[in-house]
Formats: structure tokens, sequence, C-alpha cells
């Protein structure tokens, strides 16, 4: 579906996404380096634990995020660079019953806005 493109000016560095060594041009964009190589999903919601992958490219949408160093980071905006070690944001366990903690609202508010 993705296809790098070719440049000739670019390094090519390995990093590891979840355990797996990946190879890109030094520079590129995380996400754009992963879903060239076929990984699209990145995270998971954290109420339903739906699959998330980038959408907007450009820093606006969050549904990129992934850990590097356990901190939290838009894949989009962060450049490939040499021995970056990526992690995929654990996916919650949702069979659990809500907690007070949880996102409140999201799913209940369209029930609101028809009442
Ligand atoms: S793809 Fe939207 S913030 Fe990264």
């Amino acid at each position: 579906m993705f296809t790098p493109l070719e440049t000739a000016s670019g390094r090519q560095v390995t990093f590891n996404f979840d355990g797996r060594e990946f190879t890109a041009q030094e520079g590129t964009p995380l996400a754009a380096a992963l879903l060239g190589a076929g990984v699209s999903e990145f995270r998971s919601t954290p109420v339903s634990a739906s699959p998330r992958g980038p959408f907007c490219m450009m820093g606006a949408c969050f549904d990129c995020l992934v850990q590097i160093d356990d901190v939290t980071v838009q894949a989009c905006m962060t450049p490939v660079r040499d021995g970056l070690v990526v992690k995929r944001i654990p996916r919650p366990d949702v069979s659990a019953e809500p907690h007070d903690s949880a996102p409140q609202g999201s799913e209940n508010s369209r029930e609101a806005l028809r009442a």
C-alpha cells in the first residue's frame, strides 16, 4: 500500500519495533517508515481496544502514538534514527469492569444527545 521514496542522500539505518528489526532512511518519519514496512496498527484505544494507526501524518490526531524509552510520542513527528527501540502501547484489558478513572461520557454522550 505504501512505498518509500528512493532518494540518493539518505543513510539507511536500523530500528526495532516490538522486537522486529526494520530498515529505513535516517530522518524518515517513524510512522511513514512503519507504514512502508507494512505495519498499520500502532496502538489500541483505551476504552474498547480498537486498533489505531496513523491518520493525519501531521501531529493532529494522536492515532500514531508509540513508546520510545517508555515515553509516549507521536510516530508521525518522530524521525527514524539508528538503533531506535520502539514499542507498541500495551493493549488495555477491556474485559475488566469499568473503573472510576475510565473516560466517561464518550459512548454515553450519543444517548444523551438523542434524549
Ligand atoms: S498520524 Fe496523526 S498525530 Fe500522528
